[in-house]
């Protein structure tokens, strides 16, 4: 019919060869893909299995797998060796305990108080010509002052860290004397100096000593040096 005929051939008067490559193969020549196995019935005529043969060679090795999930996490280790020997120039101890005989009174400047006995002084890290306490080793410290109050005087001192007042020790004046103490802990960086300063005479002030006893004691040590920290 002209309708197949136009499936074969295309439409236009122009398409006299078929679209498609496929060849019907009726069109062609007899070329079979493959050979007619005679069909015969071989059942009667098989013999007995054989043996199974010998395993082939290996193959190739194949390609690595895609990486695995991560695992459990695994129990703790055992505790590590002790470690190497500390520096021994190394000092990480501060101690000092210096004391004063001589009373002293004030006058037109900030007075820092000096010291004449050293009962402890590690390394000599206070310094007995300056009156100050210079840190060697970054920490907490702990210092400690005791004066004796000089009767009808104010008695009016700091406790310096640098050039500031971290604590006050005060007495009004008053009829007795008496022993009066300030303590505190600070923490202090390299080179930090603490000392002790009287007040100037705007306000006239005095610690009492009698050049035989010792009334005055400044004492300080560290705590615990910031490297343990
Ligand atoms: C402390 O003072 C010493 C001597 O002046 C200096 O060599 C050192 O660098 C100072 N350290 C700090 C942290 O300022």
């Amino acid at each position: 019919s002209p309708e197949r005929e136009r499936r074969r051939y295309g439409r236009g008067p122009d398409r006299e060869q078929p679209i498609s490559q496929c060849v019907r193969c009726c069109d062609s020549e007899p070329h079979p893909s493959y050979q007619l196995v005679p069909q015969v019935n071989i059942t009667p005529f098989k013999g007995e299995k054989g043996d199974t043969g010998e395993r082939g060679s290996y193959g190739k090795a194949g390609k690595a797998g895609n990486q695995g999930p991560r695992g459990h996490i695994g129990p703790k280790g055992s505790k590590g060796n002790a470690g190497v020997p500390g520096d021994p120039c190394k000092v990480y101890y501060s101690a000092f305990s210096v004391g004063r005989k001589k009373a002293l009174h004030s006058n037109d400047y900030y007075q820092t108080l000096v010291f004449d006995t050293e009962f402890v002084n590690l390394y000599s890290q206070f310094s007995m010509f300056t009156g100050k306490f210079y840190c060697y080793i970054p920490g907490i410290y702990y210092f400690n002052l005791n004066v004796h109050t000089w009767n009808q005087k104010e008695t009016y001192l700091h406790v310096m860290k640098n050039e500031q007042e971290m604590v006050i020790l005060y007495t009004q004046p008053s009829d007795r004397s008496i022993m009066q103490s300030q303590s505190l802990m600070l923490e202090l960086q390299e080179n930090d100096t603490v000392w002790v300063r009287l007040y100037k005479g705007e306000r006239e002030n005095a610690i009492f000593s009698d050049d035989y006893d010792i009334y005055v004691t400044f004492n300080g040590y560290l705590i615990k040096p910031k490297s343990e920290l």
